[in-house]
């Protein structure tokens, strides 16, 4: 029964945004608008998961029967999924982190100065390595791999150098993908197989994705 697939599993999806600050009135942020982390949310409750969606500032309403978690910045992401990663079965990283953030946030309006602006940024952490490193025996890691060129070659990296167990690879200039859109086109990318899906709503391609997981679950089990 399609409705209790994911019947007792604890799902953790991320989406949307990060903002990181530059001072009181302005922030860094990017494009993504939360719609494919919310689909995934929406199609693991559908699938009957219990399921917590820590999500960046976004214009979508929250899901219903879905415990959401607010956060604006990569660290504070990174804080919510350490505080609630130990007991989840899946988890999908669906959000769009900054990868740098300022290295200090002004505390005041920074002044109109002179012709050029010099702001020094660093390393926020990366939480889908910290996930990968801190894997439980029982969890599926699905990443998301967002990018412009070699596609493919980036996301086998993503996949092996953060430990996850399957990566949703979307290339940005591929029509009907990427940011904002209602649709996606999306390359699922395990240990050994790779397959390219046509393009799809991000509902059903959520919908896609889970049932790769429950895959990725029976095989454990088996093994
Ligand atoms: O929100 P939408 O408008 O619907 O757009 C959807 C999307 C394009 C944002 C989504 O499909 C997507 O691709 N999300 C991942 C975007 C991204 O940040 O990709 P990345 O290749 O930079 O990151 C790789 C993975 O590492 C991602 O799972 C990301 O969540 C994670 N990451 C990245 C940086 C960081 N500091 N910590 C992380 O956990």
């Amino acid at each position: 029964q399609e409705e209790n697939l994911l019947k007792g599993k604890k799902v953790l999806v991320t989406a949307g945004p990060t903002q990181e600050a530059l001072d009181p009135v302005r922030f860094i942020t990017n494009h993504s608008s939360g719609k494919m982390g919310y689909e995934i949310a929406r199609a693991a409750r559908n699938m009957g998961a219990d399921v917590t969606l820590i999500s960046g500032p976004v214009a979508l309403d929250a899901p219903a029967d879905v415990h959401m978690i607010p956060i604006i910045s990569a660290n504070d992401m990174f804080t919510a999924v350490k505080e609630n990663y130990k007991d989840m079965d899946i988890i999908i990283k669906a959000a769009a982190v900054g990868d740098y953030r300022p290295q200090i946030i002004a505390e005041n309006k920074i002044k109109k100065q002179g012709d050029t602006l010099e702001i020094k940024f660093v390393k926020n952490p990366d939480i889908l390595a910290y996930l990968g490193e801190h894997k439980k025996e029982h969890q599926v890691i699905c990443g998301f791999a967002m990018e412009t060129q070699n596609l493919i070659e980036n996301a086998k990296e993503k996949l092996m150098k953060k430990n996850c167990d399957m990566i949703i690879a979307n290339n940005l200039k591929v029509e009907g993908a990427g940011f904002q859109t209602d649709t996606n086109v999306a390359t699922i990318i395990k240990k050994d197989t790779i397959e390219t899906l046509d393009k799809m709503s991000k509902y059903d391609l959520g919908k896609t994705i889970l049932h790769h997981i429950c895959d990725i679950m029976d095989e454990k089990k088996g093994a």
